[in-house]
Order: structure tokens, then sequence, then C-alpha cells
């Protein structure tokens, strides 16, 4: 009995085929996984297990080695704050306090409305606007806790 699996966009399925036998392919194709659907699914896993010919233990090594790579999916707005040198000293997990206090969420939890996540994340490259918050693309620099509350409040309007 054929092994009901996980569909691949048809791009996906030629990256996967394009990338097959390079070296160093595990991370190329897990990243063009997670920008199909947001996180590595289970089921995207096994299926690269059988179609690399890879164990899949080896799969979720990398997954779980690089904290990048998700394996729940994340809200539809990701917050990300910057925990690099520059933000940590100027108040980022102070950000992640007031943020996780706002939308009653730890670690990688998710809002029961499915719109917020939030990740701490190294540098993102614009230290000058120190402490940093990012939704999605668009960065909050220079950044005090009592601001959290109207971003989170913009992104709860578009839904
Ligand atoms: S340390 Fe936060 S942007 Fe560089």
């Amino acid at each position: 009995m054929a092994v009901a699996q996980i569909e691949f966009s048809k791009e996906l399925e030629s990256f996967v085929r394009e990338w097959k036998d390079k070296p160093g392919n595990l991370i190329m194709i897990l990243h063009r996984v997670q920008q199909e659907f947001t996180f590595i699914p289970r089921e995207a896993a096994e299926r690269l297990a059988r179609d690399l010919e890879m164990p899949l233990a080896r799969i979720y090594g990398v997954i779980t080695f690089y904290h990048y790579f998700k394996t729940t999916k994340p809200g539809k707005h990701r917050i990300a704050i910057c925990m690099g040198t520059a933000c940590y000293l100027k108040g980022g997990q102070e950000l992640v306090d007031e943020t996780q206090r706002i939308l009653g969420i730890k670690g990688a939890e998710v809002t029961a409305n499915g719109l917020f996540s939030i990740d701490a994340v190294r540098c993102v490259g614009c230290c000058g606007l120190a402490p940093v918050l990012m939704v999605g693309d668009d960065v909050y620099g220079k950044l005090t806790t009592d601001q959290v509350a109207g971003i989170v409040a913009k992104y709860q309007a578009i839904g």
C-alpha cells in the first residue's frame, strides 16, 4: 500500500531533485522546506528522509542544531527580538519579557488566535538601532518597553 505523503510544490520538488546528490544539500533543502511551510512539518522531514535516502535522525539532528529551523507552525506575525550584544545591553531581554506578558505566551508558543509567536534571535544587522524588534520584515528600533503594546495592536488590527 502506498504511503500518503505530504505535498511539495513543483518548485520544491525540483529543488530537492536538483540538490539531492550535492554536498551540504540538507541545509539548503531544509531552508526551502521552511520557506514553503513556514516550519518543518514532521511529514516533510519523513518525506525528505525517503527522497534523500538518509536516516530521519540525521535530518532531525540538523533541524534541532540550528535554532533557525522550526518544528512547529509559528504565528502569522512572527515577532523576532534581537538578543545580539548591542540589543541585549540596551534592554532586549526586557522587550522579550514585555512582549511575552502582553501576548500571554512563552518560548515557542503561538497565541490562541494563531496570530503571534516570539523568537529571540541573534544580531539582525542594525545594531545602531538597538534594541531592535522585528515583526515579519518590519524593523522597529530604539524601542522602549512601553512601545511594544502599540506595535502588537497594529498587527492585531491587521488580523
Ligand atoms: S545586536 Fe541587535 S541588531 Fe545587532
